[in-house]
């Protein structure tokens, strides 16, 4: 759409391994606006990191982009040169890593670090490099900035460190900000503060937030839209409101085992029975049949397209319908409610006694 900031379409990843390859990306789409917080959920390795990765020109080892565009600005990042997409990395296009460790150099004063991006992109001079550095310490929460622009990282606790990645990656004001697992590695109630902090620097400029997590509790709290990925395809995209109240995909309402009230551990995605795998060829059906109890023929022969339900909401599973019509208002009013309670269960409980599997 023309309002979006960015929109990525089709997007496909491979990576070698050995003499075969890992499919971990195979056709995922998605797209964020200015303002809007767009959360992208999954199991681990379901595709979330390369999805983003990919996109910023970031991808390791033998990963390559074999498909699919990804527009920024009327520019499509992933036929820019390497020059090019540097100069949007950091400047147009802040990014917050899984790891905050490993994207902080330990032998480099903090304060030095968040300049750093600012005199590369030539944001500023040095010395409004510095007073906006001292400004930043300030707005993520970091108080006595003089003294602390002088720290090391691992002078910092792991909350604080977080916060200087969030400084580093908003240093240049960007129109989006990609924050990979901000919160995971905090305690709850620092996890809060740093979503607390990303929704007022989001407000300060409209910039758009790409949120990946694990934790429904998080997602909901924060994001506008919500996007299910799994198998490296996108499962489900609904507005906050409708992906609560309805989910239509069987592993959508697995994964909603619990959720919302940030502050427990009940939020966490559900464990689901089966593992999802690597996928060492491209899918040509349902990349989750193996684990859905829903399963049916058609879904072990046809690859369910990402297709609309209304109300800007999305599925690929050839059963949605069905999931909706047997959970009825069901599942809306759990979810609704205080929830942790067992929506998940209606893979195997409600819904599967609404819907005949495998039929
Ligand atoms: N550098 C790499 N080399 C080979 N395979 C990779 C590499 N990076 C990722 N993969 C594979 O790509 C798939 C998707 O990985 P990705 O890191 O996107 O998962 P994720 O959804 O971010 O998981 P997590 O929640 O654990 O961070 C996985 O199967 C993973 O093993
Ligand atoms: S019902 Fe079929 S298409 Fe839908 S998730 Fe289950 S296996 Fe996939
Ligand atoms: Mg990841």
């Amino acid at each position: 759409m023309a309002d979006e900031l960015l929109s990525v379409e089709d997007l496909h990843v491979e990576f070698e391994r050995g003499d075969s390859k890992v499919y971990a990306v195979n056709g995922a789409s998605f797209s964020v606006g200015p303002g809007e917080t767009l959360g992208i959920v999954g199991e681990s390795g379901s595709g979330k990191s390369v999805s983003v990765l990919s996109v910023m020109g970031l991808l390791r080892g033998s990963g390559q982009v074999t498909g699919g565009t990804a527009m920024f600005m009327g520019k499509d990042l992933l036929k820019l040169r390497r020059r090019q997409l540097e100069d949007i990395r950091g400047r147009d296009i802040g990014m917050i890593f899984q790891d905050p460790m490993s994207s902080l150099n330990p032998t480099m004063r903090i304060g030095d670090q968040i300049m750093e991006g600012m005199l590369s992109h030539q944001y500023t001079s040095r010395k409004g490099a510095f007073n906006r550095t001292l400004q930043l310490l300030d707005e993520v929460g970091i108080p006595e900035g003089k003294a602390r622009f002088r720290s090391y990282p691992h002078e910092f606790s792991g909350g604080m460190r977080q916060r200087v990645m969030i400084a580093m990656a908003v240093a240049c004001e960007p129109q989006l900000l990609i924050a990979d697992e901000p919160t995971t590695a905090l305690d709850v109630t620092v996890q809060t503060q740093i979503l607390v902090l990303l929704r007022q620097l989001q407000l300060k400029g409209r910039m758009g937030i790409i949120l990946i997590t694990h934790d429904f509790g998080v997602a909901t709290n924060v994001c506008d839209r919500i996007i299910v990925m799994y198998a490296g395809k996108v499962m489900e995209s609904a507005p906050l409101v409708d992906f609560l109240a309805r989910p239509a995909h069987p592993y959508t309402v697995g994964l909603k085992g619990s959720v919302i009230e940030v502050g427990t551990k009940a939020h966490q995605l559900r464990a689901i029975p089966g593992m999802a795998t690597a996928l060492t060829e491209p899918p040509r059906a349902c990349p989750f049949a193996e684990r859905c109890q829903l399963a049916a023929d058609r879904c072990l022969e046809e690859l369910p397209p990402l297709r609309p339900l209304g109300l800007g909401h999305y599925v690929a599973c050839h059963r949605a319908e069905e999931v909706l019509a047997a959970a009825g208002t069901t599942v809306g009013a759990q979810v609704g409610g205080p929830v942790g309670g067992q929506v998940g269960g209606q893979v195997g409980g409600q819904v599967a006694q609404g819907v005949t599997a495998r039929a």
